[in-house]
C-alpha cells in the first residue's frame, strides 16, 4: 500500500504533537510537518520534512507538494487572541484561507478530493450569559453560534470558508460539468488535556494547568471561579477522533463539522480530583474577569450524538477513566510523585 502524503501545520503545539506521534504508530503516513518553531526531540523522527516559518509567507512551498490529508492545526488560542487580535485574525483566518486555497486546487487539478481535517473548537459558541449557558446545557451544533471572541469568531468563519470550498467554489457546482472540490471536515474541540505537553493562550488552559501544577506539587491560583464549568477531553480521545473522522467514508458524513465530547467538570471538580491524587496541593480562585467572561460564554457541555451516529464516535476515556488509566499513571511517571 502507498503512503498517504500528510500535512500537519502546527505540529510543535499539543494536539500536533500527539497527531504525528499516532500517526506514526499506525503507519502508513509520510508526514511533512510545519510549525513557526523547531520540531521537539519526541517526534523529530517521525517528520519526513519539516517547513519551520510563517505559513501564510511559507504557502507557495506547499505547491511542490501533493498532499492527500491536511491537517490545518496551526492557531493563535482564544486568551492570546483577545490581546493580539489582528494578528490572531491573519493566523487563523490568512492561514487557513491561504491552505484552503491550494487543497481547493490541488483537488481539481488531480481531480481527487484532498481531505482537508479542521480542529474547530467550543469557542464557536456564545452564550449571552451564566443564566443563558446553564438553561442551555447540552448544546447542538447549530445552536448559539455567536463567539464573543477573536478566535470563536475565526473559528467558526473558517468552518464556513471549508465549507465553502469544498461545495461551492466559485459557484461552480452549478457547472454542466462541476470540478471535484476538496474534502472538508472539522471536529469541534472541548478543551484539551495531556498528560506530556502543557497548551499556551488557550483559556480552557486552567484545568490542565492546575493538574500539572498540583501533580509537581506546585501551588496554582485558578484564573476562572470554582463553579466555572465546561467539557474537557483526553488528548489520545482527541487524536482517535481526528483519525477516525480522516478515515470514515464521505457519504456516511451528514455534515462537514462535528461536536465531540467526552466529560464535563467544574474548576472546583478540577480541584477536587486533583487534591485527592495528590495530597498536599494547593489551588486557589482568583477569577480574572476577562478570561471568567471568555468561559462563561462557552457552553457546560456538547452534544455530540451527531459524530455518534455519523461515524460511531465514542471517547475511550470518561472522567474515571481520565484520572485512573491515562492521566495520573503517565504523569507520575513523568513527575516522579
Ligand atoms: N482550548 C482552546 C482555548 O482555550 C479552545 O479551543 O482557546
Amino acid at each position: 500500500m502507498t503512503e498517504k502524503s500528510v500535512l500537519v501545520t502546527g505540529a510543535c503545539g499539543e494536539i500536533g504533537q500527539a497527531l504525528v506521534q499516532g500517526m506514526a504508530t499506525r503507519g502508513g503516513y509520510r508526514v511533512v510537518t510545519a510549525d513557526l518553531a523547531p520540531l521537539p526531540d519526541s517526534i523529530r523522527s517521525m517528520s519526513a520534512e519539516h517547513v519551520q516559518g510563517d505559513l501564510v509567507n511559507r504557502i507557495k512551498q506547499f505547491y511542490d507538494y501533493d498532499f492527500d490529508i491536511i491537517y490545518h492545526l496551526a492557531a493563535s488560542l482564544s486568551s492570546k487572541a483577545e490581546v493580539a487580535t489582528e494578528e490572531a485574525h491573519r493566523i487563523n483566518v490568512e492561514g487557513t484561507m491561504q491552505l484552503l486555497m491550494l487543497a481547493a486546487y490541488k483537488s481539481e487539478k488531480y481531480k481527487k478530493s484532498v481531505k482537508f481535517l479542521f480542529p474547530s473548537s467550543i469557542a464557536a459558541y456564545g452564550m449571552t450569559d451564566r443564566v443563558e449557558k446553564q438553561k442551555a446545557g447540552r448544546v447542538k451544533e447549530e445552536d448559539y453560534d455567536n463567539p464573543h471572541t477573536m478566535y470563536g469568531c475565526n473559528k467558526l468563519y473558517c468552518e464556513k470558508l471549508g465549507m465553502y470550498y469544498g461545495r461551492f467554489n466559485g459557484q461552480r457546482h452549478l457547472d454542466p460539468n462541476p470540478p471535484v472540490m476538496l474534502d472538508f471536515r472539522a471536529i469541534r474541540f472541548p478543551g484539551l488535556i495531556s498528560a506530556f505537553t502543557l497548551p499556551s493562550g488557550g483559556t480552557s488552559d486552567y484545568g490542565p494547568e492546575m493538574l500539572h501544577h498540583a501533580a509537581q506539587g506546585q501551588a496554582y491560583s485558578c484564573f476562572v471561579r470554582e463553579d466555572t464549568k465546561i467539557s474537557f477531553m483526553a488528548m489520545p480521545d482527541a487524536i482517535k477522533s481526528l483519525l477516525m473522522l480522516t478515515d470514515v467514508p464521505r457519504e456516511k458524513l451528514t455534515s462537514q463539522v462535528y461536536n465531540i465530547a467526552a466529560f464535563a467538570l467544574t474548576a472546583g471538580e478540577f480541584r477536587d480530583r486533583a487534591a485527592q491524587a495528590f495530597p498536599g496541593a494547593t489551588i486557589t480562585f482568583e477569577p480574572n474577569p476577562r478570561r471568567q467572561g471568555i468561559v462563561d460564554s462557552w457552553p457546560e457541555d456538547v452534544d455530540d450524538s451527531r459524530a455518534r451516529k455519523d461515524w460511531a464516535w465514542k471517547p475511550d476515556y470518561d472522567v474515571d477513566k481520565f484520572f485512573e488509566e491515562y492521566f495520573l499513571p503517565e504523569i507520575r511517571k513523568r513527575y516522579g510523585k
